[in-house]
Order: C-alpha cells, then sequence, then structure tokens
C-alpha cells in the first residue's frame, strides 16, 4: 500500500488531468493498492492542509479534460521560506502535513518555480517525484514538457485565422505568444503558421530590421505581413539597460506589452496600419492535444513505476523519444532557454523568417 500526496502548481496547461491519471492507472493496473490524497491549489493544499481523497474513480474520464481536478496557483518559490501572513512556516507546515497523513511520496506537477520547491522539499527529506508541465517548455532536463504541443496548436490557430484578415485588408499584424521568459511557444507557432517575422526573448530586436523585412516583402508583391511576438521579446535597446532601468521602464506602463510597443513603432515610423491580437490564455485552455495526452499518459506510467519501485528523487522528463528520470537537484533553477544559435533557428531563417537580430 501506498500512500501518495499529488498536487498541481503554477499556471495550468493541458494534460495535467491526463498525467495524474497515468501515474494512478498505472498503479492500480500493477495491483499497487494506492490511497490518494489530492492537495488542493498546488503548494497552499499542502500547507494548509487542503486536500481531497482521492479513488480510482476520480481519475476516469479525464484524458482528454483540460485544465486540473485539483485547482492549482503560484505559490513562489522567492517567498517559500519567508513566514505567511499569521507567521506559519510554510516549509514546516508542509513537511507536517507530509508527515500526520503518513505519505509515502508526492507527486508534484509543474514547472520551473514548482520544481524548485519540490527540490526544497527532496532536500528537506520528503520523497519526491515530478512530471514536467507546461506550455513554455522551459524546463531543464526534458526535451519536452507537456502542455506544450497543444499550446502550439491553439497559438498556432490564432494566428491562421490571423492570416486569411491580414491579407484581405493588407495590413502588419502581430500576433502575441505567452512566453515571459523564452520563446519556445513564440518559435514553434510562428513557424507552423508562416510568420514573416518572430521574435523571441533570447534574441534582442532592431525594429529597423523588422521594418526592413516588411518593406521588403512589399517591395515582392506581398500585401501584409504577420509578426509572431513573445510576451518577453526585447529590443537590442532595452536589452543594453541595467535590470532595474528596464523594470523601471515596463513600470511606467506606456504600452500594455511589447507587442503594442513593436506596433505603435512601425505604424510611426512607416505609417502603415497595425494591428495586435493577443491569444492570451485561450493558449493554456481547452483539451490536450493527442500528442500531449500520450505524452503526459507516458510520463504519468513512468511516474507509476518509480513509486512502485520506492525510487524518488526524480523527474520524469523525455530525452531522445525516451522517457528518462531527471534527478531533481539537476532541473531546478535552470532554464531550457531558445539559443540563437539553435538548429530549428537557422532552418527558420534559411525560410527567410526574421528574427529582427
Ligand atoms: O505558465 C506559463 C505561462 O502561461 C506563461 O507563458 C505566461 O507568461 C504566464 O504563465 C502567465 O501567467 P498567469 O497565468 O499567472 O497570468
Amino acid at each position: 500500500m501506498k500512500r501518495i500526496g499529488m498536487l498541481t502548481s503554477g499556471g495550468d496547461c493541458q494534460a495535467l488531468n491526463a498525467a495524474m491519471r497515468g501515474v494512478v492507472k498505472t498503479l492500480l493496473n500493477n495491483k499497487e493498492k494506492a490511497e490518494i490524497y489530492g492537495f488542493l491549489d498546488g503548494y497552499k493544499g499542502l500547507i494548509y492542509g487542503k486536500y481531497r481523497t482521492l479513488g480510482g474513480d476520480d481519475f476516469s474520464g479525464i484524458l482528454t479534460k483540460g485544465g486540473t481536478i485539483l485547482g492549482s496557483s503560484r505559490t513562489p518559490f522567492k517567498t517559500i521560506q519567508d513566514p505567511d501572513e499569521n507567521g506559519l512556516n510554510k516549509v514546516e507546515a508542509m513537511k507536517q502535513n507530509y508527515k500526520k497523513l503518513k505519505l509515502d511520496c508526492l507527486v508534484i506537477l509543474g514547472g520551473n518555480g514548482t520544481h524548485k520547491t519540490a527540490n526544497l522539499l527532496r532536500q528537506e527529506g520528503l520523497n519526491v517525484v515530478t512530471l514536467p508541465k507546461t506550455i513554455d517548455n522551459d524546463l531543464w532536463g526534458t526535451d519536452m514538457t507537456f502542455g506544450f504541443q497543444s499550446a502550439v496548436d491553439v497559438a498556432t490557430a490564432a494566428i491562421d485565422c490571423i492570416h486569411t484578415t491580414a491579407a484581405s485588408h493588407g495590413r502588419v499584424f502581430i500576433v502575441e505568444v505567452m512566453g515571459h521568459k523564452v520563446g519556445w511557444l513564440t518559435l514553434h507557432a510562428g513557424m507552423a503558421s508562416g510568420a514573416d517575422i518572430i521574435l523571441l526573448p533570447e534574441i534582442p530586436y532592431d525594429i529597423n530590421k523588422v521594418i526592413a523585412k516588411i518593406e521588403e516583402r512589399e517591395k515582392k508583391g506581398s500585401r501584409f505581413t504577420i509578426i509572431a511576438v513573445a510576451e518577453g521579446a526585447i529590443s537590442k535597446q532595452d536589452a543594453s539597460l541595467s535590470k532595474k532601468e528596464y523594470k523601471k521602464k515596463l513600470a511606467e506602463k506606456i504600452y500594455p506589452s511589447v507587442s503594442y510597443e513593436v506596433a505603435a513603432a512601425i505604424q510611426e515610423k512607416t505609417g502603415r496600419e497595425v494591428r495586435v491580437t493577443v491569444p492570451g490564455h485561450t493558449q493554456r485552455g481547452g483539451s490536450p492535444c493527442p500528442y500531449d495526452r500520450v505524452f503526459a499518459s507516458r510520463l504519468g506510467a513512468e511516474a507509476g513505476k518509480l513509486i512502485m519501485n520506492g525510487e524518488y528523487g526524480f523527474m520524469v522528463g523525455i530525452k531522445d523519444q525516451e522517457i528518462v528520470k531527471v534527478p531533481l537537484e539537476e532541473v531546478a533553477g535552470k532554464l531550457k532557454m531558445v539559443s540563437p544559435d539553435a538548429s530549428i533557428v537557422k532552418e527558420a531563417k534559411l525560410l527567410g523568417i526574421c528574427f529582427g537580430d
């Protein structure tokens, strides 16, 4: 009999339910008796002892369901070791609730911040197995995170729709794709939808290069241009500012986001009509795509196997198509970013996509 605590933390994404179902199905199919305690709203549930006991039936019929049956919230790692507003030591509280329920392990589904806290709990002596979720695909130690492919589908569909109206009106269109720190989602959705210009946080742009690309397209007879811009895209000028100066600039909120800044600059310098579309949280919503359903199920199955073997302290990920276990200490605190020298960036450039660099 295994007593398992489970939680989903951070921004949600598609296939969280599929992954949890994969863990539980694996345990039950292999005659491993399990008592599951589902902590509600991420680490908050573990801190404040808010949970539901779950049985096999709770995980039935959720393979295709978006969101998370446990709820999620952001509990920043930065302040996890600070007392809460009532003076509660949050890390001690999590340890106590783990002990009170006599848990054998925690299954934690999350992204970067979540993994830092999971690793801290491991260092504090708790048994932890984690699963990599995020539409940003920025977790170190895995080639892919679940949620990413589903979000690529949604963002691609948004840009596809913009294509037809941009063509009708001969406009420049900017579609802002999620990703504050990394540009995987923008890069993939941009390439999948035939965007002409892709701006990423990792490759600072020069607005004159962006404009030159628009003009070059017009000279060749194209009436419109599609620009996929990551939430965290940054100009070369802003990238040269100190962190403090850049934060100050953002705090002034001259533009709602970088896309509007790019739009205003193009409009001002060229007089062209520019429109901005922000699909926002639609990118994290809805049903997981088939790839994510399979992928999250595979990850869940491997996590179930680790639990049955009593192997803890790992994130389950994928490397070269194989599901692998990666020590948590190797994952926590590292971001997997788009390298400007990555082969996918070089290939995109060969295809004529402009990165504004
Ligand atoms: O979870 C990742 C992510 O969707 C990022 O792509 C995005 O920048 C951020 O979360 C949005 O966070 P929130 O849902 O808290 O607004």
